[in-house]
């Protein structure tokens, strides 16, 4: 299970057009779970991960070492308010692999302002999330939060995004056997026109 939520991440990715000389924005990269491969692959100082769990990021900092990728100079931050996060890069790609369900209302909204701000003329943020009006779940101290397609829709208006629904994980190559992760929402998030 861990090991095809790492190869499909990089695969989605490229698939989706990402190339080495991009620059890619992770948000809550965790212990790089999927920022390794993306590091391996893209050209230093390409990437840039943003989580908010301090000691988890470490775990994240000493796979990069065992992986001997240091070379490639990514750029990590452990943020636990992105709003007060100063980063001075436009980004082509933007990712938040199963992320933005632990994120309250609030959190969310700010994480949406950041890439907004971020995000290149021709870039694009990619999300999946869980659809529904299910009631809120809690993993490792964070909330689970489904939402509707409308809600995603309209916080991201509010910060110059718009939204496409590119359907389930599933179909998109993510098999896990597990229906509460096959079934989540895959979101391509681009500047409104
Ligand atoms: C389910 S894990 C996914 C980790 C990584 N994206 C992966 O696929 O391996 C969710 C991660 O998001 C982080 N996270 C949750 N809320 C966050 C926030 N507001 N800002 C940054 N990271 C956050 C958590 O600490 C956790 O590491």
């Amino acid at each position: 299970m861990w090991k095809m939520k790492r190869d499909f991440q990089i695969d989605f990715l490229k698939i989706s057009g990402l190339q080495p000389d991009h620059h890619l924005l992770d948000i809550g990269c965790g212990t790089l779970r999927g920022g390794i491969p993306l590091i391996a692959y893209l050209d230093e100082g390409r990437y840039f991960g943003i989580e908010a769990r301090a000691e988890v990021l470490d775990e994240g900092r000493k796979e990069l070492r065992e992986n001997g990728l240091e070379y490639k100079n990514p750029s990590l931050f452990a943020a636990p308010d992105i709003s007060a996060l100063a980063i001075e890069q436009e980004f082509d790609f933007a990712w938040a692999f199963s992320v933005l369900f632990h994120m309250k209302d609030e959190v969310l909204i700010d994480t949406l302002r950041f890439v907004g701000e971020h995000l290149g003329g021709g870039g694009v943020f990619y999300a999946n999330v869980i659809i529904g009006e299910e009631e809120e779940g809690e993993w490792q101290g964070f909330p689970v939060v489904s939402r509707t397609i409308e809600s995603y829709r309209a916080a991201c208006a509010d910060n110059g995004l718009s939204v496409s629904v590119l359907g389930s994980l599933e179909k998109l190559g993510h098999v896990s056997h597990e229906e509460s992760h096959d079934s989540q929402t895959m979101l391509r998030v681009t500047r409104s026109q």
